[in-house]
């Protein structure tokens, strides 16, 4: 009889026999579907999720502290502590920073700047914490937060700028980081969109006090569901690992003397601070391992593509504007966004519909101007201004797929859409 490591073996050598017979079948023009994302993993990572499974270590364990090294390592921070979404990211960042334990907290009621244009848990976390969130326009060019605007929306109240690089375009964060150091502001990076994406060379999401990125199946690298909470700061780091785990001291550096100060408690079972549970499995650590040596070559062929639509979809910019890459960034593209100018003929519906009929996948600006959400009636907010460049991408905005399964064959397919689209407009 086989011994259990043979079987295991057996196993996995189907597993990559199956995954080496995936092949892509011929592109069909109109029929086969571009979709807005295809899986990013493999052999590697469902074997590396086997082994959990046989092993019986499904939760937390050594692959999850693994990936948070690789990552920290990655990104350029010391700390990185893995959770199971880039929303619980998101609240542990804003945990930590409202939280009684640290000295200059984010008090109920003070405010927290972010852009209008994001998805809806970048705003939800500042309200689930106490702060207001102000919301502040964004630049066309850019879908990010607009400078200007964020500057004259700073009051006594604001403590805080959470940042989005959206859609996987650096922020103008140096200026941003200057009135944060003015104003004395803490900065939250938002990075679920932009893992890899630069400015000057230094990677987003080592910039600010915390950043955060995603790992669901759509982002440029997936565990699945997964998030990742990455900071400089010992204090912060800490926090993040008793907070992920219900507060309490298991994964700390300091457990052992925070244990000697409290040996009525049983060390096991001691918490020292309020906490979730927001734990990713080992599965999903297994999974990070593999995907992050595939990121390069992702953002690669992301380039590739926008490059490609960048030059082809110019001769259509009297009626669309296309996104563009800062001098001194890198752009890494989580989709290839579109906007329909005001005066065009034609609406976003109308090109959207023609594009869905050829099997292009698209999907609005994430939740759009949410200050136009209806859950906003819920909760306390302000606004900066009028927010015309959030209202206007919320009606005439749209994105489509761009990722390692999208080649030459079918990006020439999408200008070729988009050139019938636009052929069929001046006719009309
Ligand atoms: C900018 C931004 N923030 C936060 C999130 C939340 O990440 P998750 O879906 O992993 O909860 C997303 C998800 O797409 C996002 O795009």
């Amino acid at each position: 009889m086989d011994s259990k490591s043979d079987i295991e073996r057996q196993l996995k050598d189907l597993i990559k026999q199956y995954f080496d017979r995936q092949g892509s079948e011929d592109f069909q023009k109109g029929k086969t579907p571009i979709k807005l994302i295809t899986p990013s993993y493999g052999y590697e990572e469902v074997a590396e999720a086997l082994e959990c499974l046989l092993s019986t270590q499904v939760t937390m364990a050594r692959k999850v502290q693994q990936f948070e090294a690789m990552f920290a390592e990655y990104i350029g921070m010391r700390h990185a502590v893995m959770v199971n979404s880039g929303s619980s990211a998101n609240l542990l960042a804003l945990s930590i920073l409202t939280n009684p334990a640290i000295k200059n907290r984010i008090k109920p009621g003070d405010e927290v700047i972010t852009p209008a244009v994001t998805w809806a848990t970048t705003v939800w976390p500042i309200v689930n914490c106490g702060a207001v969130p102000v919301l502040v326009d964004i630049g066309l060019d850019t879908f990010n937060l607009n400078v200007d605007e964020v500057r004259k929306a700073i009051t006594r109240k604001t403590r805080a700028i959470m940042l989005v690089h959206l859609l996987g375009n650096p922020c103008d964060i140096m200026p941003i980081l200057e009135l944060a150091r003015e104003h004395n502001l803490y900065v939250i990076e938002d990075s679920c969109e932009a893992h890899g994406a630069e400015v000057d060379g230094r990677k987003v999401g080592s910039f600010g006090d915390i950043s955060t990125f995603s790992f669901f199946f759509s982002h440029h690298i997936s565990t699945m569901e997964g998030g990742m909470v990455l900071t400089n700061n010992q204090e912060f780091g800490e926090m993040a690992r008793a907070m992920r785990v219900f507060g309490w001291i298991r994964d700390l550096k300091e457990k052992d003397r925070i244990a000697t100060e409290h040996q009525d408690i049983d060390r096991r079972f001691l918490f020292t601070n309020i906490g979730y549970n927001f734990r990713p499995t080992e599965l999903q650590g297994g999974f990070g391992i593999h995907q992050l040596g595939k990121l390069e070559p992702f953002i690669k062929a992301r380039q590739e593509n926008s490059q490609f639509w960048h030059e082809q979809l110019k001769k259509h910019e009297k009626h669309i504007l296309l996104h563009q890459e800062r001098k001194g960034t890198r752009h890494v593209w989580f989709g290839y966004p579109i906007t329909v100018r005001p005066d065009a003929p034609f609406s976003r519906k109308d090109i959207v519909d023609f594009l869905e009929n050829k099997k292009v996948e698209t999907r609005p600006i994430m939740a759009g101007n949410i200050v136009e959400q209806p859950a906003m009636g819920l909760i306390k907010y302000r606004t900066a201004g009028e927010l015309p460049n959030s209202r206007l991408v919320m009606r005439n905005s749209f994105f489509f797929g761009n990722h390692q399964a999208i080649g030459p064959v079918e990006r020439s397919a999408i200008v070729e859409y988009f050139d019938e689209f636009m052929a069929g407009i001046s006719r009309s």
